[in-house]
């Protein structure tokens, strides 16, 4: 083995699509101030019986069927989530059960929008080490059920989704080149769900006060995120030995168009290469990485050969990037 490789990648977004004319008769805003200071302009969001498991597992399944894997085969279920089924089990147990699978490994990773990228550095360790020789690294998100829909400074950036990728060896050029990952958890209050945990465990009076949708002060995550996610990505360019004109494809996390775009002039990296979904999904959190890089492949922006470069930021903080040669 020389390296270690995306074998394939799959999705799973639901069908409702909400716009932000819709989001206009729901609270005081506007089309106009989302897509200005956001770029956002519509998202995905899941019924009532649907839970991130269920989209986790459909996009498992996707990326599978792309390789012409069974779900049973693999050797290992990592997924990235801030929104779980259950505080315990995990999310990932839940989707062995949908997915009628069991023995192998599965757990969570709580990186927050960074989930994907900490799931990937997981993979890779498991699959160098011969531990694992395919695993499922998934990011899935119901966020429209841990949103305050009174709140127009957060409903209307987060949407649903779930993108997996199965990673394995690789025996040729292709595969993860470097990377860099890191948190600060000295800032954990600037972006998180007060309520229904130990901290604040759940009673009528949380419920009564929203305590369990996020709460964000959003100019600071604005600006952490692009420092964040500009340096990750630096740092692990760096480490791979490649400097921004080698970079064929930026796949940042999809947060806000205005923070992509600050992130992507700092790391040296020229605008045609940033590939968005944003427009269409919102910020599905640990989901927007994944669902990007399959959507840049079906598009044929990503190539074999190509160099890509990822970076995140999330809740924690967490920060992470990946480069690889697809
Ligand atoms: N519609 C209309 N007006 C609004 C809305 C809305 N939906 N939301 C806020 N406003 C108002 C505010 O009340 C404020 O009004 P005021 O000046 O009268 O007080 C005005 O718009 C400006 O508010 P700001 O917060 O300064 O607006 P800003 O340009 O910073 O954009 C935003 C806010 C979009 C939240 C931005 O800070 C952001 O994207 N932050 C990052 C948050 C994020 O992406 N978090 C996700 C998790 S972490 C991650 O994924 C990176």
């Amino acid at each position: 083995m020389k390296r270690v490789k995306i074998l394939g990648t799959g999705v799973s977004l639901p069908s409702r699509v909400l716009t932000n004319a819709d989001l206009e008769q729901m609270v005081d805003t506007s089309d106009e101030w989302i897509t200005d200071r956001t770029g956002i302009q519509e998202r995905r969001i899941a019924d009532a019986n649907t839970s991130t498991s269920d989209l986790c597992a459909g996009a498992v399944q996707h990326a599978c069927e792309k390789i012409g894997l069974r779900p049973e085969q693999l050797d290992a279920i990592i997924v990235g989530t801030s929104t779980a089924d259950t505080l315990f089990p995990s999310t990932a147990c839940w989707v062995q059960r949908k997915l009628g699978i069991q023995g192998m490994p599965a757990f969570d990773v709580s990186a927050g929008c960074t989930g994907f990228i900490y799931g990937l550095e997981l993979a890779t360790s498991l699959v160098l080490s011969n531990t694992a020789k395919r695993v499922a690294v998934v990011g899935g998100e119901v966020m429209s059920k841990v949103i305050n829909w009174k709140d127009r400074r957060t409903c209307v950036l987060f949407g649903d989704g779930a993108g997996a990728a199965i990673v394995g060896p690789s025996d040729s050029e292709s595969g993860i080149l470097a990377s860099n990952w890191g948190a600060d958890g000295t800032l954990a209050p600037i972006l998180y769900q007060p309520a229904g945990g130990t901290q604040m465990p759940a009673t009528h009076e949380t419920v009564d006060a929203d305590a369990h949708t996020v709460h964000m002060e959003g100019n600071t995550v604005f600006k952490h995120a692009v420092v964040a996610m500009s340096s990750a990505a630096v740092n692990a360019m760096k480490a791979a030995e490649i400097t921004p004109e080698d970079v064929k494809v930026l796949v940042p996390h999809q947060a806000n168009i205005r923070i992509m775009e600050a992130a992507r002039e700092r790391t040296g990296v020229s605008k045609d290469k940033l590939f968005s979904v944003l427009h269409k999904y919102g910020n599905m959190s640990a989901a927007t990485i994944p669902v990007a890089l399959h959507e840049a492949q079906e598009a044929g922006r990503i190539v074999r050969g190509d160099i890509v470069l990822m970076t995140a930021f999330g809740t924690g903080f967490t920060w992470g990037a990946s480069v690889l040669r697809w």
